[in-house]
């Protein structure tokens, strides 16, 4: 059930989402920043601003992530920067307000960057929003929506498309599963709607009916990896399952940008957050544990790369970061270079052969732009 009162204590595994939240944009905004003259925030369903223990909610957390970058901190015009909050409770979008007038006593915020609460429900202020840019034959300038519900209720497809259709608009969605899988199999039309509007299709239901509660996990998060990617034409999704302290699924992150940059930056993020696999984190688990288990070594992405590429003579540096980037698990920054290719050139019969370009040290591990190749 979600919860009545204006805060609520957090969940470890919303911390988890916070942590990727932050870490996505304090790499995220400093490279949109630097190539765009407005970018733009929207906490879509925005909370409280503060947990009932104190600890920061989502709209406090990304105002401070860009506060208290080093690049933003001169009160010289960079790029403006505005963040919207939308949130339906009026309590808690009163709440929020008093959150960041004290946040704006604290830190000076600087012209260039705005704020406002909108206190009503996303896909109607959304609507407004894209009609008003529609109607003056604009873009959504380049924005990161954080769409973040406590249930199936209140976020249609349709909207997210309409934002999709903006290039530079990117979207993290949480994906509650749990509510689905609880309240799917009632028989109450008003319910039934709401998740044919989540999904823009009734296809769901024949899952949900699935016997295998694995198996209908993996076919719903695949059906609505499938509508983000078709209807709403998303280049590029990526995953995040979070799981609760009975390691029941909770629900599913979903990253959906066009952006390959955008995607490189939000794996580093969730890898971060999972060393083990980088797409799941339980609230059960014993995060010493994942460091102990990271220290081994992991060979997947080894194989990946032999399969993929044996055969094909020198491959050039980029066209491999693009299929770990785009078709693997891993992430090409973290995984490649250092913790794959360099221990395939080094094993004593080595499994690589690499043609580094002319004028750079041929230096064993050093794979920069121009090198190619060959896995034997
Ligand atoms: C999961 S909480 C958000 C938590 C917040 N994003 C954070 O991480 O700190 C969901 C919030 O959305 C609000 N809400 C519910 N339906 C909404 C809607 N249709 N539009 C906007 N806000 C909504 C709820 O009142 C609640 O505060």
């Amino acid at each position: 059930m979600p919860p009545r009162t204006t805060r609520w204590p957090i969940e470890p595994h919303t911390q988890a989402k916070h942590l990727i939240l932050e870490r996505y944009l304090k790499a995220w905004l400093p490279i949109m920043a630097s190539f765009n003259g407005r970018i733009v925030y929207i906490d879509a369903f925005a909370g409280p601003g503060r947990y009932s223990k104190g600890e920061e909610g989502s709209p406090i957390i990304a105002l401070k992530t860009l506060l208290g970058n080093p690049l933003f901190q001169s009160p010289k015009r960079r790029c403006d920067v505005g963040f919207f909050f939308i949130e339906e409770d009026q309590e808690r979008a009163a709440a929020l307000t008093e959150e960041l007038n004290q946040l704006e006593a604290q830190f000076p915020i600087p012209k260039w960057v705005s704020y406002e609460v909108i206190n009503g429900e996303f896909a109607s202020e959304m609507t407004k929003l894209l009609d008003a840019i529609e109607r003056r034959g604009k873009l959504l300038a380049p924005t990161f929506a954080f769409i973040d519900p406590f249930g199936y209720s209140g976020v249609p497809l349709d909207v997210i498309a309409r934002m999709a259709r903006n290039p530079s608009c990117e979207c993290l969605i949480t994906f509650v599963y749990e509510s689905i899988v609880r309240h799917g199999g009632k028989p109450e039309d008003w319910i039934q709607a709401h998740i044919d509007k989540l999904f823009d299709t009734n296809e769901w239901k024949s899952l949900l009916a699935g016997p295998d509660p694995k198996e209908r996990m993996v076919k719903m998060i695949e059906l609505y990896r499938k509508q983000l990617t078709d209807k709403a034409k998303f280049r590029f999704v990526r995953t995040f399952s979070m799981f609760d302290r009975s390691n029941q699924a909770e629900y599913v992150l979903f990253f959906g940008t066009n952006n390959r940059k955008g995607l490189s930056v939000m794996k580093q993020a969730m890898w971060k957050a999972d060393p083990l696999s980088g797409q799941i984190f339980s609230d059960k688990t014993d995060a010493g544990q994942m460091v102990l288990l990271q220290s081994g070594e992991d060979l997947g992405l080894r194989y990946q790369l032999q399969e993929k590429f044996r055969g094909q003579g020198f491959v050039a540096i980029g066209e491999i970061e693009r299929f770990v980037l785009e078709e693997t698990a891993y992430s090409e920054a973290m995984h490649l270079k250092q913790k794959t290719l360099a221990p395939m050139e080094r094993e004593s019969i080595p499994l690589i052969k690499v043609q580094r370009p002319l004028g750079k040290q041929n230096r064993k591990g050093t794979y920069p732009e121009g090198t190619t190749v060959m896995f034997l």
